[in-house]
Formats: structure tokens, sequence, C-alpha cells
């Protein structure tokens, strides 16, 4: 791109405009032909035998560049849990893999999400990506779905907080960020053909709740709906989604690009609000192209929609600075500090299920440790799909079939023996990788402590059938525990699974998929380098009757990819069921007891608070807590909200606030209330009656340490109320 100099600076290259005006500008100056080649795009990579596009680096998504306006390409690459390289599209590159998305929001901790976030942007654009899609916030419906290490938590505030900050930290780096998928699409198997079906009211409760609370915190430049329908009507071309809630009631600006794949019309798309479409050859017609053309020549479409649609993706690319900091490939990257940045996460958001007789942390002094299972001696396990991040010395093995492409499961190269070795130098650690159960057994009994990694694979695409560990797992983890009394289980299972076996172990870690300084973490928690301080972000069930559907979709009756025709009816999935009362919520409403709730997390210390006090605003909540123990320790304080004697008014999260402590330090922690959390939507408003609301703090979802209670006066807000992202 030419350089911009005081003689060719036009209005839109001039810096001092606001974005608005920028994006009106070059709008204006752009040809149509220039128009309509941003308004459609393929995949980015070489496929069917055709090559990638002239200029494009080799990724998701291409937008040709103007160079006589200084407008850049968009370059665009998937990067919800760190820069994506689609196999191996760009051959050698390799990424920084930060822990998936889930054990963020186990870390409750907004900073952390936004220090990874900014990461991932810098990666972004050394890399030549001035687009990411990246930006997971769809609530966990449903503990078995494929793509659920992609999201945060079951929870609207928890979601909402840790996305938007991790948006925010992407475009602070100069690159747009993309929330997806709007909405509601928590199920894979069956995800082209799925129609959520849920109330208006329960939807902008739940899952809409923390999609506008990420874009008010992290202003995403762009919005992907997802490839399902909801209440019947493609996400892609839903004017309910797309027009009235995104625009009219949000106020956004940004610009709506299709899943890949995942346009189904012309005229209705675009005038439902949808701005691009996204993977176009993966669609069976190229939409925003001829017939686009066509459209907006016989009226159908006016021409200021598409004016519209340029300008809204101009807009954002200038608000975020992607055209005056333009990303160009070859840029510097420290990916040692980007792996400490990657591990720090991971030990914020590991969990310590169980802990008996303080099993952990491990003492130093031990000198025959046996590690089994899940290539512990090679790496830690990630999810499989279109957000996979492989660095360089990743374990690549047969994962599944995807739209046509075989998917890998792929171990990223951070591995817990070698982690643990480095803590224990003199200790003997043995692998074995626990496939002879007798072989393994008898070496158990010789060891001091057995550490074995039980992993479950999840990939996009589809649902895990059944939420028990596969592969004879269970029978292993108990087999072992009958050798050794000292058995710790350490779980990738990238999501809940059933844990029957759990009270035959002393100790649990949940460690999610933890990306790449995963093992590390591991090692660093397991011999108390770290003091755990993640908190569970999703209810783990006794059993998946107790499910608000147990039932799953079998995968032999439908398309659960694009590209692929849809022959059959629309499958239609009932989220009316537990409608607004997601997770933990649900769990409460139909008293059923859980494995783990939403919220729990044990640490090496204790905490001890004081009374929880209400600021005189109302809009916060104030504790003292302290730590009672004798080492330093983070406490998620978790300050969960109902209302008295309306038993259809679940307790939830309305705020939270982690802080770090020194042994014997008290601080007073202060917690924002989420007010829309107090209310329901009726009509066209926010609505919080009046009368006597409960507040505690509590150690998870179900257990109360302190409380009060408090007369709140009537309060609403209109659903239109949000001032529009700057
Ligand atoms: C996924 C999106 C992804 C896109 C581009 C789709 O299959 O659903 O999340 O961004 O592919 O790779």
């Amino acid at each position: 791109m030419d350089e911009i100099s005081p003689d060719n600076m036009q209005e839109w290259t001039d810096p001092r405009r606001n974005p608005d005006e920028r994006a009106r500008a070059a709008t204006k100056a752009m040809s149509h032909a220039q128009k309509m080649a941003w308004m459609s795009g393929p995949m980015a990579i070489p496929v069917n035998g055709k090559e990638k596009p002239e200029g494009a680096i080799g990724s998701a998504g291409y937008f040709p560049a103007m160079p006589e306006l200084g407008l850049p390409a968009q370059q665009q690459s998937d990067a919800s849990l760190g820069i994506g390289n689609l196999g191996d599209v760009r051959p050698g590159d390799t990424a920084t893999a930060l822990p998936s998305s889930l054990m963020l929001g186990a870390s409750f901790d907004p900073e952390l999400a936004r220090e990874t976030g900014q990461m991932v942007g810098r990666e972004g654009h050394a890399k030549g990506f001035n687009v990411v899609l990246g930006g997971g916030a769809n609530l966990l419906r449903d503990p078995r779905g494929g793509r659920i290490f992609e999201y945060v938590s079951e929870d609207p505030l928890l979601t909402g907080h840790i996305a938007g900050n991790s948006i925010a930290g992407i475009q602070s780096e100069h690159v747009v960020s993309t929330i997806k998928h709007y909405a509601i699409n928590p199920e894979e198997t069956g995800r082209v053909m799925i129609s959520s079906d849920i109330g208006e009211s329960a939807l902008r409760e739940s899952d809409l709740l923390a999609f506008e609370m990420a874009i008010e915190i992290g202003k995403p430049g762009a919005v992907m709906p997802g490839y399902n329908l909801v209440n019947g009507t493609w996400a892609s071309e839903n004017a309910f989604l797309l027009t009235q809630v995104l625009r009219n009631e949000w106020g956004y600006r940004g610009w709506a690009m299709s899943d890949w794949g995942a346009t189904h019309s012309t005229v209705k798309a675009i005038m439902s609000g949808l701005d691009v479409q996204s993977g176009a050859n993966i669609d069976p017609e190229p939409f925003f192209g001829a017939p686009l053309e066509k459209a907006i020549e016989g009226g159908a479409v006016p021409s200021g929609r598409l004016d519209e649609s340029i300008t809204r993706q101009l807009r954002s690319l200038f608000a975020v600075g992607a055209i005056d900091y333009p990303a160009k490939p070859g840029g510097k990257i420290d990916y040692e500090a980007h792996r400490k940045i990657a591990q720090r996460a991971a030990e914020g958001g590991i969990v310590l299920l169980r802990n008996e007789q303080a099993i952990l942390p491990l003492p130093a002094t031990l000198r025959h440790i046996l590690v089994v299972g899940a290539h512990a001696d090679t790496g830690v396990l990630s999810g499989g799909g279109s957000s996979s991040v492989t660095p360089t010395g990743s374990l690549k093995l047969d994962g599944a079939e995807f739209a046509g492409v075989s998917l890998e499961k792929v171990y990223q190269p951070s591995s817990p023996v070698r982690a643990i070795k480095q803590i224990v130098p003199e200790a003997t650690v043995i692998y074995d990788d626990g496939k002879d159960h007798d072989a393994v057994t008898a070496r158990a009994r010789e060891a001091e402590i057995v550490i074995v990694f039980a992993e479950l694979w999840r990939s996009e695409g589809q649902d895990v059938q059944g939420l028990s560990l596969p592969d004879d797992q269970e029978a292993l983890i108990v087999r072992l525990a009958s050798a050794n009394p000292k058995v710790i289980v350490v779980l990738e299972t990238g999501g809940p699974v059933l844990m029957p076996w759990r009270e035959k172990v002393p100790a649990i870690l949940n460690a999610f998929y933890p990306g790449s300084g995963g093992g590390e973490a591991i090692a660093a928690i397991l011999f108390g380098k770290v003091n755990p301080s993640g908190r569970q972000p999703y209810t783990t069930p006794l059993s998946e009757d107790d499910l608000p559907r147990p039932d799953q979709i079998d995968p032999k009756t439908v398309v659960s990819n694009p590209g692929q025709p849809v022959t059959q009816p629309v499958v239609h999935r009932d989220y009316t069921v537990e409608g607004a009362d997601v997770g933990y919520r649900w769990f409460t409403r139909v008293g059923r007891k859980v494995a783990y709730p939403f919220g729990f997390g044990l640490s090496y210390t204790q905490f001890s608070y004081g009374s929880l006090s209400l600021a005189s605003d109302h809009d916060s909540v104030f504790v003292d807590v302290t730590n009672t123990g004798a080492v330093s320790g983070a406490e998620v304080v978790q300050i969960y909200a109902f209302r008295e004697g309306d038993s259809s008014f679940q307790p939830r999260l309305v705020g939270f606030s982690k802080i770090r402590l020194a042994p014997g330090e008290t601080a007073r922690v202060s917690a924002g209330l989420e007010p829309r959390l107090l209310a329901q939507v009726v009509g066209d408003n926010w609505v919080r009656h009046a009368g006597r609301y409960r507040l505690e703090a509590r150690s998870d979802a179900l257990t109360p340490i302190t409380g009060l209670s408090v007369d709140l006066p009537h309060w609403t807000l209109p659903l239109r109320h949000s001032t529009p992202v700057d």
C-alpha cells in the first residue's frame, strides 16, 4: 500500500476524523465493483484444485485491497484460541495456543481475558491479519456440545465479561474481532439444520444478554450469525436477531458476516441485516455476488443497502486502527513471552475439584512418580475444528471427518511429564500410555504417586455422544485407585464428563484443554508452585438424565456441515425447557443434585468472609475477605441474587470479582451488580419488580457464605437503550 502523506491524504485517510465520517467518505470513493468485491468472498485457501485468491495470505477469508484508495485487503483468520492455520495452510507457521475459552471462563478473570486477547491480536497483526474470527459467546446449554471449549460458560454475566474483555484485548492491537455464533447455537450435531426454539424474553435474558454485555464491553467490529436457525429462521437471515435486536435495540454499528457456507438467500438475507457472505464457495449459490447485482438492478435491494454494508465494514476497520496501522506478514512475535501468557492463563483457570487429606500440593521429595495416559509425555489435548491451533511440534493424530476434510486430534507441545521432571529433577518419572491395564496397574503398585490424565476429544461439527469418559478410561481409573491410594486424576476433557469414580480417588484437577503452557501449568499446580484459583464455568451433572434434554440427535440422521445438501426437514430443538434458566439455574429449579456445581473450586488456602454490605447506590456490594491459610491465593467472590418468595426467580450470578491475598491479608472486595440480571424482560423493557431481594456471597452457585436481604425499588430500562459504540 502507498504511504499516506499530506499530499495524498483524503478525507478517509485523515486519522483526526471519526470512524463514521471516514467510513462514509471511503464508501463514496469506492467503485461499484470494489464494493461488490467486499460483499462476498471465498474461503481463502487452495480448494478443489483452485489456488487461493491472489494476495491472500491463506486463511479463512480474504477480501481484496484497494491500493488507490489506501485501503488494505481484509485478511481474516480464525482465532478463537489463538491464530489458526486450518491444518497447515501456511506451511510451518506456528502460533501460541491459548487455553480453551471455557478455561478462561474458569479463571473468572476479565483482566486475564483482556491480556490473552491482546496476545491473539498481536500475533494476528504480526502475521498480516486485520480481522480475526474469535469471540465465542454462546452459552453452554448442552455439556455434550462439540464446540463448548470455544465458549466461556453457562452463565450470561461471566460469558459477557470474559468474551467482552477478550474482544477488547484483540482490538487494542488494531485487529477486528468477530463475536460468534449469534445466537443460541449450543449443539454441533445437525448444526446446519437445527432450529433453536425459545421464547423471546427467555432468549433476551440468557444468550442474548451474554452477547449484549460482550458487545458493550468489547465493541467487536463484526458479528457472525451461527449456522443454525432460531425460531424457524436461519440466524444469517433472521431480522429479529440481525436488525431488531442487534441494530435497533443495541445500536450496533459493525458488520454481520455469515458463517462459512451459511448464507441461504440474497434479498431476504441482506434485507434482514446480513452484510457479507463468507465462505461463499461452500454455498450452493453466489448469493451476494451476481444475484445481489441483479437484485440491486431490479430494485429489490436498494443500492443504499450495499453502501451500508460497506460502510459498516470500513467503520469497524477504521475504529480499531486496522487501516491506520496496517497488519503485514512477517512481524516479530515473542513466542516465549506469549507461551508464558498462555501458561498464566491456564494456571488461572485450572480447577481443583477434589483434594482429600490435602494430598495436593505434592511434596518435592517424591522420588517415584507414575504418569498415565493422554500422551502426557508429549503434550496436552486441544479441541478440533476451525479454531484449532497447531504450534510447531504438535502431535497430530487422526480425529474425524469434517466437511470432507479430515480433522486432526492435536496435542499441543507442552508436556506435563517434562514439566514435572523439571520441578522434581531427582525423581524417576515413568510414563505409561495406560492401554494395558494389567501392566499399568502393576506399575501403579510400585509408585509413590500416580497421576492419570483422562481425556475426551471434542470437535466442531459433532457433539460427543454421551458424557462418559471413552476408551475404558473409567475402568482404568478405578483399577489404578484400587492398586494405589494416591491416584490424582487430571481431566483434559474440554468440558463436563460424568465422574462416577470421583470418590475413589483423593484428588482431581480440571485442566480443560490448557494450551501452549498447559503442561507447565498443570505441573505448577500439582506441586504448589501456583495455588489453584479456577472455578467451574459449568455444572457437572450426575447423570445425562438430569439435563433439560437428555436425548441427543443421532448424527446419522442429520447433516452437520455446510456444503452438503440438506434434504431432511429442519430439526426443532426445544430450549423452552430451561428457557433463561441455563445450567445451574435449571438444576436449582428442578431440584436435582449435581456432581460439581457452577462456581465450585478448591484452593490450597482458606478464605473467610466478613458480612456483605450494599453500596448506597445499590450498584455494588462489598465484603471483607481474609486469607486465613498459610499460602498466598486468589479467591473468586461470587455474588448471587434471587427475589425472596418468588420461586420462578432462580438464584443467579449478578457480580463477581477475583482477588489475590497473601496469608493473613484482608481486603475489601467490591463487586458490581448487573441490574439486568435482577430484572426480567417484560414487553419492551427490562423490569425489576419492587420487592425484597436476597444477595449472597456464595462459594459456588449452591453454597451461601454470607448474605443480606434488601428492598429494591421498581426499576426499568428500555430494551432499546444502548449508546452507540464508539
Ligand atoms: C466455523 C466458524 C469459523 C469459520 C471459518 C466455520 O466452520 O463455524 O466459527 O470462523 O468456519 O473457518
